[in-house]
């Protein structure tokens, strides 16, 4: 049986190779909290990390996943702990969800974002965050979440 490295522990699974990795994790691996929205790779809810980077688990092959730890909003916290901790707290501070459905995506955009860039101008984040949609109009607070999470993590 094929195993994955999935938040930190090897996984194993039946689903065939050219199964999405979106399908895997929600389906056969009960991993509810990244979502589906579109499936063709534009909306970004089902944003996980592949060895750190994120990608759209929607359009990403089984098979393409190899011997690459995936992280998924459930296993960020054990992954990236201080960027996981300075995230949720700017996401209370600023109050950003509001139906929460992108949420997952956006918060797994911005932790990769700020895993890499640790004072992230408006620029970075817009780049970062562009794959991202929300219908619920969040983007002024998820940017101000991210600089609040950027000076927490500045401070920490
Ligand atoms: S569900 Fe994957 S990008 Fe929309
Ligand atoms: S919070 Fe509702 S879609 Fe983003």
């Amino acid at each position: 049986m094929p195993t994955l490295h999935l938040n930190g522990q090897p996984v194993a699974y039946t689903a065939e190779p050219d199964t999405p990795l979106l399908w895997l994790l929600r389906g056969e691996l009960q991993l509810t909290g990244t979502k589906f929205g579109c499936g063709i790779a534009v909306c970004g809810a089902c944003t996980v990390h592949l060895g750190g980077t994120p990608v759209r688990s929607c359009v990403t092959p089984v098979a393409a996943v190899g011997g690459q730890h995936v992280t998924t909003i459930e296993g960020l916290e054990g992954a990236e702990p201080r960027v996981a901790a300075a995230v949720r707290a700017a996401w209370i501070e600023l109050d950003v969800v509001q139906c929460g459905y992108c949420q997952s995506g956006q918060i797994m955009s911005a932790a990769a974002l700020l895993a890499h860039t640790r004072a992230p101008s408006d620029a970075d984040i817009d780049a970062a965050m562009a794959g991202n949609l929300c219908r619920c109009g969040t983007y002024p607070r998820i940017r101000a979440a991210i600089h609040a999470a950027a000076a927490r993590l500045a401070a920490a």
